[in-house]
Order: structure tokens, then C-alpha cells, then sequence
């Protein structure tokens, strides 16, 4: 297997605004003595002007528009982000999924916009709590992943991040065991889809990670980084666990 370099990735959500950029500060000096981790804050979309202007950190975009322009109110596109300069764009957000309906297809169709536009998509997977209780969890996020992977995808263009929904903003995580047994699956499934490029494809755990169980999940084998939420808001959160990494 190729050496993958860990990415620890914070998604904002809706949350922020221009003085909690001042976050962005800290978090650069800690990756900076990290070097070996790669860090990166996706805020909402009036943010990445400001924050890419004030930070070196990869900032990057929590959606995109599988278009290139026209009639889509309240919609931006991915060359809209890289002008803005976003270098990356979270797609398929179980959030996104749930609240907007977003589709396979419309993911994958997100993602290509994404890789196309040069950016690197962080596609996010997981199951709903009543999947895992019924048993489905793999077969579930196979299928996601057969339907949202764009085919000959680029391992240094997209990222997977695995996030349990039932983890999300819960304080609850899957047992390590339950993790490493997903992040394998995925890249057997991966591979099925992508070939050998997909040992070269980093996987991120999402769901509740947090200073004080960032080193346990980020030591798991397949564990490539954390696509990480509430604890991405404050340097003082976010800085142990790109150390833990
Ligand atoms: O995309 C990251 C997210 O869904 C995880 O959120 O708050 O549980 O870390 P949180």
C-alpha cells in the first residue's frame, strides 16, 4: 500500500463568522508544527474569501454545484469556490443528504465538478442508526459508494470520509473495532472501483471526534485523518487532535 498522508479536516457547518476566523491563526501555527499532517477548515461559503485571504491552511467549501453556471438560485459552483479559493469541497454530507435529498447520482455528478475544477472532494458516507441496528451498515455504505465514487477517480482528487450519522454531533463513536472493520471495507470496495489507485485514496472518520478520542481513531488502520465538526470550531479543540494525528 502507498503511504498516505494523514488529513485532519474541519467542516464549520453553519456556524461562524469574520472574528471567529481568528481561530484560523492558531490552527495554521499548530499544522505548521505538524508537517506531516495536512489540515484543512471548510467554512460556510461567505467565509472562504475572507479565510483564504488570511490563512495559508487549504480552505475548502462544505458543497458545490454539480453545474457550471445558470438558473440554480441560492447555488454556487466549483469554479465560483476555486476563485473564491477554496482547494477543496465536502460533497454528500449526511446533512446534505437528509436535509436537501441529495441522491447518489447528484454526489457523484458534485464530486466530478469538484475533481474537474481541481479542487479535492471529501465525499462523505455513513449509515443511520437503524441501518447498523438492522445489521446493513456495509452493505449501505457499499452502495453509496458504488453510487456517489466518480469511476477513475484520482486518489489526490478525492477523500473519503466515513460518518455514521448516529455518531454526528452525539458524543457517540463506533467502537474502534467497528471502524477499522468499515475503513477496510471501504477500500476493498474502492479498489473494486477504482483499481489500484484506491490504496492511494485517504479515508476520514467523522462523528463526535474530540481531543480525547482523536489518537485512538486516528491509529486505526485505514484511518487516514478526521473529517471533524464541533471540535473544528475552537483552536483549543481543534489543535489536539491534528497533534493526535
Ligand atoms: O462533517 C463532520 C461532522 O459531520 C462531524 O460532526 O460535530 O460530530 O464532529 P461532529
Amino acid at each position: 500500500t502507498q503511504a498516505r498522508r494523514k488529513l485532519v479536516a474541519g467542516n464549520w457547518k453553519m456556524n461562524g463568522d469574520m472574528a471567529a476566523l481568528a481561530e484560523l491563526d492558531a490552527i495554521a501555527a499548530a499544522a505548521a508544527l505538524h508537517p506531516h499532517v495536512d489540515v484543512a477548515i471548510c467554512p460556510p461559503f461567505t467565509l472562504i474569501a475572507p479565510a483564504a485571504a488570511r490563512t495559508a491552511l487549504p480552505i475548502g467549501a462544505q458543497d458545490c454545484h454539480a453545474r457550471a453556471s445558470g438558473a440554480h438560485t441560492g447555488c454556487v459552483s466549483a469554479a465560483m469556490l476555486v476563485e473564491a479559493g477554496a482547494r477543496l469541497a465536502i460533497v454528500g454530507h449526511s446533512e446534505r443528504r437528509a436535509d436537501q435529498h441529495e441522491s447518489d447520482a447528484e454526489v457523484r455528478a458534485k464530486a466530478e465538478a469538484v475533481m474537474a475544477a481541481g479542487m479535492i472532494a471529501i465525499l462523505c458516507v455513513g449509515e443511520t442508526e437503524a441501518e447498523r441496528d438492522a445489521g446493513r451498515a456495509e452493505d449501505v455504505v457499499a452502495a453509496q459508494l458504488a453510487g456517489s465514487v466518480p469511476p477513475g477517480a484520482k486518489a489526490d482528487a478525492l477523500v473519503i470520509a466515513y460518518e455514521p450519522v448516529w455518531a454526528i454531533g452525539t458524543g457517540r463513536t463506533p467502537t474502534p473495532g467497528d471502524v477499522a472493520a468499515m475503513h477496510a471495507g471501504i477500500r476493498t470496495r474502492l479498489r473494486a472501483l477504482l483499481g489500484p489507485e484506491a490504496d492511494g485514496v485517504r479515508i476520514l472518520y467523522g462523528g463526535s471526534v474530540k481531543p480525547a478520542n482523536a489518537a485512538e481513531l486516528l491509529g486505526l488502520p485505514d484511518v487516514d485523518g478526521a473529517l471533524v465538526g464541533g471540535a473544528s470550531l475552537k483552536a483549543a479543540d481543534f489543535v489536539p487532535i491534528i497533534a493526535a494525528a
